[in-house]
């Protein structure tokens, strides 16, 4: 090896060590936004946190920034913010909680090598949280919970434990514990290294650092800061965990077995940079990624693979209004991006030249010179690339990354323009949405002619259709919701199938057929009437 390539090899691992590409996931408003601001406080990216009160009306966070999102308050798209934090490069992707947004998720989460979940300590385990971990499940991703808003009446610590276990199924492991809970929560006691930390608010409230004194929990004892009874119970929670609990192991946390659970307050920042440190500490950088290069042959490729590649999990049309462009959203698996390097689109076999490729601190652009295993590039799509489409500098065979699954829609609409004049903008607004993934386009099976079905896995989907279609694309639409609450991609001999008279048989995108169904109790009787042919919920 030339002294260039075994530089730029070393470069590589260095650098792919030095990588944590996450998500947090959370119920809605059990303060993941509070959180991601608090990161960027912490690593220098922003000198104050947005005040919270002020968030909803002008001070967005950053990650917030369609117009839609700040009215609602809502996080609808997924965008990707890379930083550096105590050295280490972070790649944030932001999952919208709102539980009409399940199917961007899913997707977005293949991309995270490790996720943080936060869950309200008033409210424990909500529906979002499981169907988000459920998801992260699937692909065994190691989790990280911290268990927020200590600062507020709040459940008692170790019946939410026992919660995460019993709902989610997965062990959960203190590894740091609270000192009193609400308006008497003053700290934590950090387990591994047995040391209390006691925070005082700062005059800036929680949009700076808080003052924090350290000593050993086993030399403390009372004082004015803090009396007896909170310092004797802390003491007699630790002991009985030290028993009864799970230790931690990091094998079983990677391994996506056991959680390391944290205690804090996004908010008044106690107990956060604790988590932070710890996630830096504990998260894996890029692993290998398995890569199909046949239907059922499989092989790994390393991130530290001299070849360049990479996979679109995204596509997002119109985030920034000054640039009515598309933007597809790639994670790096392995090599070393450069700018205007020539690549293979695996799916169309041609050569394409990365020109314009961004990372992304919402809308805030910068185009990128270099990039690395984990990292998130926002490519200017005219229309190359599809979810699920694989990128490599590799000449030779062929692999791809993207088994992306497909979810059944369970709300179908048909929308129409008010001003039929503004059929064509329409058409080419509901293509676009379509090619990010965000909706599925229908059409019947036996009149190709007929208006398009539109298919979604939340019907808030088709509120955010609406809204952009009139905002980037200028067509006022009406939408008719049809009756049907579920599906199924249909396998077998279409012409034997039968179908239940009101169910309705369609083609989706690729022109797979599908079923849309009344009811749930309708999908199973076609499922018993029909022995002979499969009704699958995800394609
Ligand atoms: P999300 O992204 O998960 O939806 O939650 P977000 O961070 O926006 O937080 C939701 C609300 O909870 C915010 O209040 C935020 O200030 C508050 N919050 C977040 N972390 C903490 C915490 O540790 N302690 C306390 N006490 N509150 C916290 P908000 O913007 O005023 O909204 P709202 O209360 O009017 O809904």
């Amino acid at each position: 090896m030339s002294v260039d390539v075994q530089a730029l090899a070393a470069r590589l691992v260095t650098e792919t060590k030095r990588r944590r590409t996450f998500a947090i996931i959370s119920h809605p408003d059990a303060g993941k936004t509070t959180l991601t601001e608090k990161l960027l406080l912490y690593s220098g990216m922003i000198r104050t946190a947005g005040m919270v009160a002020g968030r909803k009306s002008d001070k967005a966070a950053a990650s917030d920034w369609m117009g839609m999102e700040q009215e609602r308050g809502i996080s609808i798209t997924s965008s990707a913010m890379q930083f550096v934090f105590k050295d280490v490069v972070i790649n944030i992707l932001d999952t919208p909680g709102h539980q009409d947004f399940s199917e961007d998720t899913y997707r977005t989460l293949t991309a995270a090598d490790s996720v943080i979940m936060v869950i309200d300590a008033a409210k424990g385990v909500e529906p979002q949280t499981r169907k988000l971990f459920d998801a992260c499940r699937l692909r065994k991703i190691p989790v990280f919970t911290l268990v927020n808003k200590m600062d507020q009446p709040c459940r008692d610590p170790i019946d939410l434990m026992a919660e995460v276990e019993d709902v989610l199924g997965i062990q959960a492991s203190a590894l740091d514990w609270p000192v009193g809970r609400g308006r008497e929560f003053q700290g934590i006691v950090d387990r591994r290294s047995g040391e209390m930390h006691l925070y005082t608010r700062s005059a800036a409230g929680g949009s700076a650092k808080p003052e924090v004194t350290t000593e050993l929990l086993a030399d403390a004892t009372p004082s004015d800061r803090l009396d007896e009874a909170t310092l004797t119970s802390v003491r007699d929670e630790l002991e009985l965990l030290e028993a009864a609990g799970n230790p931690f192991s990091l094998d079983a946390f990677r391994a996506g077995a056991v959680t390391p659970v944290f205690f804090g307050s996004a908010l008044t920042n106690f107990g956060i940079e604790l988590l932070f440190d710890a996630f830096i500490e504990l998260a894996p950088s890029p692993s290998a990624r398995p890569a199909h290069i046949s239907e059922d042959e499989e092989i790994t490729i390393d991130p530290t693979d001299s070849m360049f590649s990479a996979y679109v999990f995204k596509i997002q049309a119109n985030m920034d209004p000054r640039h009515r462009d598309c933007l597809a959203f790639l994670r790096i698996n392995s090599g070393r991006f450069e700018k205007d390097m020539t690549i293979r689109h695996h799916r169309l076999n041609k050569k394409i030249r990365l020109s314009r490729p961004h990372t992304l601190m919402a809308d805030d652009r910068g185009t990128v010179d270099e990039a690395y295993p984990g990292d998130i590039l926002g490519v200017i799509n005219p229309g190359l690339f599809a979810i699920g489409d694989t990128i490599s500098s590799g000449g030779g065979g062929d692999f791809g990354f993207g088994q992306l699954p497909q979810f059944q829609p369970e709300h179908f609409a048909r929308v129409r323009p008010d001003d039929t004049g503004k059929r064509k903008g329409m058409d080419k607004g509901v293509s676009q949405l379509a090619t990010e993934g965000a909706i599925q386009v229908l059409r019947e099976w036996n009149d190709k002619g007929a208006f398009p079905l539109l298919a979604a896995v939340g019907r808030l989907q088709f509120e955010v259709l609406q809204y952009r279609l009139e905002d980037e694309y200028g067509a006022k639409t009406s939408l008719e919701i049809l009756p049907f609450a579920c599906s199924a991609w249909l396998r077998g001999e279409v012409q034997s199938f039968r179908k239940p008279t009101s169910a309705r048989l369609v083609r989706d995108q690729f022109e797979r057929p599908m079923v849309l169904f009344t009811s749930r109790w309708e999908k199973s009787y076609a499922r018993e009437q029909n022995p002979d042919h499969e009704l699958v919920d995800y394609a």
